[in-house]
Parts: structure tokens; sequence; C-alpha cells
């Protein structure tokens, strides 16, 4: 399927904003470091199910731990399964995780809780935690288990475009375990990811790549 969102006035400004995410298909693979990150950082048991694989940036990823993983996507991305809407999915697996559209995050918790046997892990902005609206709908009737706060920034580009700049937006893992009972942990993700795997050294990464 044709992706109208790519051509943007012919310029995207990956440093100011993820321009075609609001009513697009918004299709931004996850820089791997984003997703060793929450690997490291949380025990997943069981297959893990990616639902909006995209080009698979983060089932590659997934597929580096023992767990077996699944990939779909409803739009043709050249990996996984096409066609499958997760938002109206039935499909069960032990473990989502998945960087969904913008435009759909609290669809995409609906159907994680769904959907998800055991824990699905959903990588959002931080101020997703933020309005009234959330509030009543996710967070006081099924809250994450955990939210793992990235110190370190994360820069989305559209597939293609060239690699500059440093994000201005702060990212989390948002994580809900059905076998958590209780209030949710807020955990911070050790600076380290994306000098370790993106093979930026430390002295080479700017001031406005870590969170201050
Ligand atoms: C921000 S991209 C992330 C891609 C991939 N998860 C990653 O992290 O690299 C969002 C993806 O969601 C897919 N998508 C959009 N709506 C969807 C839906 N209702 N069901 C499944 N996938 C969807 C898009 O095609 C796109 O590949």
């Amino acid at each position: 399927m044709a992706d109208a969102t790519y051509n943007l006035n012919g310029g995207f400004k990956p440093t100011i904003k993820r321009l075609a995410d609001l009513d697009g298909p918004d299709f931004y693979p996850t820089p791997a470091w984003a997703t060793h990150a929450l690997m490291e950082s949380e025990k997943f048991a069981g297959e893990i199910w990616e639902p909006a694989c995209g080009d698979g940036a983060m089932s590659n990823v997934l597929a580096e731990a023992s767990n077996p993983v699944v990939s779909s996507d409803l739009y043709d991305r050249g990996f996984g399964e096409v066609g499958h809407d997760f938002l109206t999915t039935e499909r069960r697996h032990d473990n989502i995780i998945t960087n969904p559209p913008y435009n759909a995050a609290e669809g995409f918790v609906a159907s994680g809780l769904r959907c998800a046997g055991h824990k699905f892990a959903l990588l959002l902005r931080l101020a997703f935690l933020e309005g009234a609206n959330r509030a009543n709908t996710i967070f006081h009737k099924a809250p994450p288990s955990r939210v793992w706060v990235f110190s370190e920034r994360i820069t989305f580009y559209m597939k293609g475009a060239q690699v500059a700049g440093s994000g201005t937006t702060a990212y989390a893992w948002f994580v809900w375990n059905k076998d958590h009972a209780g209030p949710t942990e807020l955990a911070w993700i050790k600076p380290g990811f994306k000098a370790k795997y993106s093979g930026i050294t430390t002295r080479k990464r700017r001031v406005s790549d870590l969170l201050l």
C-alpha cells in the first residue's frame, strides 16, 4: 500500500517533529539500541509478537534474544505478515512488543491488554503519561506495571531519510504485566545503550543527546 506521508513538502526535519505521524500510517523504524535497552532491562518469558513490525527493525533485535518472534504489520513494509490490523485483532501471544503509530497509541494499549498472555511493552512518548482522557481510560483502569524512562534521546527518522541531528522528544518503554498487581514502578534505563549499539562513542555524542 502506498504511503502518502513520505514526501511532505520534500523536507523532513527529524530534529523538530515526526511530521508524518498525525494522520498517516506513521512508519518510523526504531533505532536498534532502543530495543536492546528494553531487552536488557525487562525479562520476557515465551514468544514475542511484534504487531506493527515495519521493516523489521525491532523484530530483528528481538530475535537476538532467545524468544521466538512473530512479526506482522497492517501495511506492506517488506517484512513479516502483511495486512494484519492490530487494532481489531483477536490473536493472542505470550508477549507483545512494538513501537506503535503515534495516532493509534491508545488503541494499541487496548489491543495489548486484550491480546497479551503475559507482558506487553510499547515504546511511547514520555508525555503519554499526561492527559485527563488517558488517566480515566488507561492509567486508573489498567496502569502499566513499569515505565522505563530513557536517559538518552531517541531520534526517529522516516525510512530513507538522512540521519542527522538529535531528538527533542523524551520516550519511555511502557510495560504491562498481567501477573503484576500494585503501583506502577518507575525505572530508568541506564545511559550507554546508544553508544554500545550504534557505534557512537561518548566523545562524539552531542550534549543534546542526553536528557539533562
Ligand atoms: C512507528 S512505525 C514502527 C515500526 C516498527 N515497530 C519499529 O519499531 O521499527 C509504526 C508501524 O505501525 C504500522 N501500523 C500502523 N497502523 C497499524 C495497525 N492498525 N495495525 C498494525 N500495524 C500498523 C505502520 O505500518 C508502521 O510500520
